[in-house]
């Protein structure tokens, strides 16, 4: 396909600047968080989320980071998979309703009836405040094997992409008073659960539970992240030094075959933009819908 050449590969471009990768594993930087019986993580890089009727499942990483590159394979539920959530993201703590500053990167797979697609749903929160969803049909089956979801965030922009390809960005735009996450540390967190009351096709599906159980795989996760060893690293991960790679001036924008490629995928597989949902904000869009999004 001609989008492989758009390739984000912060992998390549880790090994070209001689950086160690970090390798993290589920078994050594995660531990599950909730649904103990239905979370499987094994030695081998391996973790398993299952929903049957009784429970989802989840984990939460051990670590926590501001800025990096984090990096997983995942396969999703085949079959029927309607109304069935699976998430990969990064958050920082989330306090209480009344006081919620927390930030987030949000990958979600809204899953469907047998033979209809999957939504990919993306999103970030600044301050507590996220409303800012794109979503994507896949270009390819999520389901019959797996597939690198990358969510890479530095100083200037936050980029979400599959197999390489990216499908968004979120650039950092405080200068014109649009926050952007740089002070709150994050962890990873994945999960699986039943959202029948809106996933899919807008509630009106519910999840069948003859198919249960319904099974997430996930392998391979890596992540080259500035570790959060106390507020010094807001200054520490943000400086533009060598140890911090993600910094490095070809990481402080896409690259044209990239903005290309990404062109390409939201013109043939977007299915939502905020940016051009005028209903939902009555006129008021979100600031950043009227500047250059890449
Ligand atoms: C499921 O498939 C239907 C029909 O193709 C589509 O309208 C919908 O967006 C898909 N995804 C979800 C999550 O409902
Ligand atoms: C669930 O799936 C089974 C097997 O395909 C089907 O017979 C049944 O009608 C489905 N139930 C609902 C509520 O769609
Ligand atoms: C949208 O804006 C109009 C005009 O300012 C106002 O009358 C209406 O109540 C608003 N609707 C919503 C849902 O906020």
């Amino acid at each position: 396909m001609e989008i492989a050449k758009g390739s984000f590969s912060a992998l390549a471009v880790l090994i070209l600047l001689g950086q160690a990768l970090v390798l993290a594993t589920f078994d050594s930087d995660t531990a599950c968080s909730w649904g103990q019986d239905n979370c499987q993580i094994s030695r081998d890089n391996k973790l398993t989320l299952i929903l049957n009727q009784w429970s989802g499942a989840g984990v939460k990483g051990t670590k926590e980071f501001l800025f990096g590159y984090i990096n997983m394979r995942i396969k999703l539920v085949p079959d029927d998979s309607a109304a069935v959530v699976t998430t990969y993201y990064t958050s920082s703590l989330w306090v209480s309703e009344e006081n919620d500053i927390h930030d987030e990167i949000d990958f979600e797979f809204l899953g469907n009836v047998t033979g209809e697609p999957y939504t990919i749903h993306t999103n970030i929160f600044v301050n507590g405040v996220g409303k800012r969803e794109e979503q994507f049909k896949p270009w390819f089956n999520p389901t019959s094997d797996y597939h690198t979801y990358t969510i890479f965030w530095n100083p200037y922009m936050i980029v979400w992409s599959i197999d390489g390809m990216v499908l968004r960005v979120f650039k950092n735009n405080e200068d014109k008073g649009i926050p952007f996450p740089k002070t709150k540390p994050m962890t990873v967190y994945s999960t699986i659960w039943n959202a029948d009351d809106w996933a899919c096709q807008g509630g009106r599906v519910k999840t069948n539970w003859t198919y249960q159980p319904f099974i997430a795989r996930y392998m391979d996760y890596k992540d080259s992240v500035c570790l959060w060893t106390g507020t010094h690293s807001i200054q520490d991960c943000s400086a533009e030094i060598p140890q911090n790679w993600y910094t490095a001036p070809q990481f402080k924008q896409l690259t044209q075959v990239q903005i290309d490629s990404m062109k390409y995928i939201r013109s043939n597989y977007m299915i939502y933009d905020y940016c051009s949902d005028t209903e939902r904000y009555n006129g008021t869009m979100p600031k950043e819908c009227s500047l250059r999004p890449y």
